[in-house]
């Protein structure tokens, strides 16, 4: 009662931050005339100024107004759509690095043009994160005529482009693409030995489209590359043979739930006696320390027929979460998404998609889309 009382006298939340933008909006309206009155050459010119501006240190947060008023401007010339005012405001909440919750037709895909092209100002590249390939390729070429009038470059990645291509699309001033593309670019990129070898430049801001989807439900699954392994497998099978040894409960402990085995003192004892090592936790004993902690999950945590399946002698993981299967085995991966089958033999690595097995490539990943 209190609460709605004093909500109906200050307002939500939601409305006062709207009410925030109110001035901001305002402005962006005031300048329009002044837009509408500058002919098409202009419009580059005023992007190279504001670049310039903003490499001598001016905040884009300054330039924001003018900025987004020439990019409704330019969109109202090309593509005969004047942002609605609904869509400055997004596209201001969007440049905040927050939310924006649009309804669906409401078009995020205009609203999204406008911190594009504000933080593109920066030169240093943005990203917009489509959830799949066709998006990507049609939201690059419909707003790219936005972007190309204002004088600003387009890249667009998606699937099957070598990275010779990918260096040029990244080098754009905003780069549509898909959000896989991103993140297996971006964990290639790690596995490089020469930085002139990387694809993706320094990241410096996205915006993610159905960011509900991409950074949720697509996230459970997270993206694993792995290099061809220079090392004899016989690791696998020493491990292999020493967890039967070990009693549950005195030995190790499952937490179903948590899906997670832990080694009690007993058991690391147990585990250095068999394996014939002082300490399994010295750092030089780390990769056996691995493969036992794997090992004993893959014996205790993953059930045949539940959690994978074995056909045709391959290895069949199932994700827990969407119930596709991933081959994985034999040296090769196979998943069973097509395009993720391409990939794999497009790749000399091996990729790999599994259910969610926490691993460092998986935060290296996140960390691939700030948005
Ligand atoms: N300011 C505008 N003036 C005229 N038409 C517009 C404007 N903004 C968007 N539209 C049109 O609205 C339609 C929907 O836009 P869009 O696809 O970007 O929506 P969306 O919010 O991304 O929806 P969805 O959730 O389905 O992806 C498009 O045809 C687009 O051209
Ligand atoms: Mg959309």
């Amino acid at each position: 009662m209190f609460r709605r009382l004093v909500q109906a006298i200050v307002g939500t939340k939601n409305q006062r931050e709207l009410k925030k933008l109110q001035p901001i909006v305002a402005r962006i309206n005031e300048l329009e005339p002044k837009m509408r009155a500058l002919s098409d050459d202009d419009f580059p010119k005023l992007t190279a100024q504001w670049k310039q501006e903003v490499a001598n240190g001016r905040p884009l947060d300054e330039i924001l107004p003018e900025a987004y008023a020439a990019c409704r401007e330019a969109a109202r010339r090309v593509l005969g759509q004047r942002h609605f005012d609904v869509q400055l405001m997004g596209g201001i909440v969007l440049h905040q690095g927050k939310i924006a919750e649009m309804r669906t037709g409401e078009g995020k895909t205009l609203t999204a043009t406008l911190p594009a092209y504000l933080n593109a100002l920066e030169g240093r590249g943005v990203h917009v994160v489509t959830v799949n390939d066709y998006l990507a390729r049609r939201d690059a070429e419909w707003m790219g005529r936005v972007y190309r009038y204002l004088g600003a470059t387009v890249g667009v990645i998606v699937h099957g482009l070598t990275d010779a291509q990918r260096q040029e699309a990244y080098r754009a001033d905003i780069t549509y693409g898909q959000n896989n593309e991103f993140g297996f670019d971006y964990l290639r990129d790690n596995m490089k030995f020469r930085l002139s070898q990387y694809v993706q430049r320094e990241l410096n801001f996205a915006i993610v489209d159905e960011v509900d989807s991409i950074l949720i439900d697509e996230a459970r699954t997270p993206l694993i590359i792995s290099g061809p392994s220079e090392q004899s497998t016989d690791l696998y099978y020493t491990v292999d043979k020493i967890i039967p040894r070990l009693v549950a409960d005195t030995d190790y402990v499952v937490d179903e739930k948590a899906r997670s085995v832990m080694l009690t003192d007993e058991g690391v004892e147990k585990v250095e006696h068999l394996l014939g090592v002082d300490n399994l936790y010295d750092p030089t004993n780390v990769e056996l320390l691995h493969h036992v902690e794997q090992a004993l999950r893959a014996h205790t945590l993953y059930r045949r027929d539940k959690d994978y399946v074995v056909k045709d002698g391959q290895v069949i993981i199932v994700d827990e979460f969407t119930g596709r299967s991933c081959r994985v085995g034999g040296g090769r991966t196979a998943c069973t998404r097509r395009s993720r089958r391409k990939r794999a033999s497009r790749s000399r690595r091996r990729i790999r998609r599994s259910p969610r097995s926490p691993s460092r490539t998986t935060s290296a990943c996140t960390a691939s889309s700030p948005a």
